[in-house]
């Protein structure tokens, strides 16, 4: 197991930013045989405690085949909350960050939620503390509170809706025609991208992602000068030099579809690169190339890989499912103030399938 440091963006509640540090462990990868055998071992211990497996596109490739081998999932935020809820079994092993286990609990108290490590967290969350968010949300008594999913349990006990990437532009599109001015957290970069789509009144925290904070606009620009014929796969945690270049901006989901359906044979990829093992998997004629991390804009050259997806090993499943461990256990008060606002998300994508880019694409950029 390495130790590994980062830096991260967070704010307070009167707005003032500062740079914290966090860590994550990353566990020593396996050799093809102890991959086969702890896999098989894990498949084992998903079957004999009647659990299933609901992971997201970012953890490693072995972890992604598991679950679908084992009738799990392998999906973005907004289906894994949908999995976890309506699936039958009573123990649910997230595979992904922690507020992805805390959306899974939230929605099914009655279920054994585990996580392969609880000690893997989101840039995101850790940038937007509960107790500063909630002094921000009372000095703004007249705005409709929305966070985006990657929060904790605690900052969405403080929301009024919860959004995902692939329904946060017509949730939000849904409360402008309503006349209401939104307070948004934690991601900056979503923050502005919704903003500028929907021209909503919005107050944003100051948020990001340390992976997709990353890419580069300039180094973009000149990767698409030699792949002219490419399309441009975008997340919306990317910086807006970034966004602005896309063809398709969406979710995972969104962008693993965009990939699966479109007509060009190369993209190029502004996301996590674990995404990459599913796209190739479901489009094994295409050309994926990684959106640029380095160059003369960039600091320094990032792996383009979360540290905290990359806690997730199979190790860690059959740990959680032999000992126990993992469990993620909420105060129920806070739990129960938080269902509304993931519960609101919920009613509204099921209300309005068509305007959900899941699993079709974000409205603006069409299909690729
Ligand atoms: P999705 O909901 O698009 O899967 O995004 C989750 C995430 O954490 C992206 O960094
Ligand atoms: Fe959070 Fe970014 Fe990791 Fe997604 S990729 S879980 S937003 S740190």
């Amino acid at each position: 197991m390495t130790q590994v440091l980062f830096d991260y963006s967070r704010q307070d509640a009167s707005g003032a930013s500062c740079i914290a540090q966090a860590w994550a462990k990353t566990p020593e990868p396996l050799n093809a045989a102890g991959r086969a055998e702890w896999k098989a071992r894990a498949a084992a211990q998903l079957a004999a405690h009647d659990a299933v497996l609901v992971a997201h596109y970012y953890v490693d490739g072995d972890l992604q085949d598991l679950a679908l081998e084992t009738g799990g999932c392998v999906a973005d935020s907004l289906e894994m909350a949908r999995f976890g809820r309506d699936h039958a079994s009573r123990t649910l092993v997230v595979a992904g960050v922690r507020f992805m286990g805390e959306t899974a609990k939230i929605l099914s108290p009655g279920k054994r939620v585990l996580m392969p490590d609880l000690d893997a967290t989101c840039s995101l969350d850790l940038g937007c503390p509960a107790d500063e968010f909630g002094v921000f949300c009372d000095a703004h008594p007249d705005r409709t509170v929305v966070v985006y999913a990657n929060t904790s349990a605690a900052v969405k006990a403080r929301a009024d809706w919860m959004v995902t990437s692939s329904c946060a532009l017509p949730i939000v599109r849904h409360l402008k025609a309503q006349g209401k001015k939104i307070l948004w957290a934690p991601d900056r970069h979503l923050g502005r991208y919704i903003q500028d789509e929907t021209g909503a009144d919005m107050l944003l925290w100051n948020g990001a992602c340390i992976v997709h904070d990353e890419f580069r606009g300039l180094e973009l620009e000149l990767l698409r000068r030699e792949h002219p014929a490419a399309r441009v796969l975008v997340h919306p945690e990317s910086p807006q030099s970034v966004v602005a270049q896309a063809d398709v901006v969406g979710s995972t989901t969104a962008l693993l579809k965009a990939v699966v359906e479109g007509s060009a044979s190369e993209y190029i990829v502004a996301t996590d690169n674990a995404l990459m093992h599913r796209m190739r998997q479901l489009a094994p004629g295409k050309t994926l190339l990684e959106a640029p991390t380095a160059g003369r804009s960039a600091t320094c050259k990032s792996c383009a890989h979360c540290p905290w997806m990359a806690m997730n090993a199979l190790k860690g499943v059959v740990a959680c499912l032999e000992t126990g461990s993992g469990e993620v256990v909420l105060d129920e008060t806070v739990r129960g103030r938080a269902l509304g606002c993931v519960e609101r998300m919920l009613a509204f994508v099921e209300q309005h399938p068509a305007g959900v880019a899941t699993p079709g694409f974000v409205p603006r950029l069409g299909a690729a």
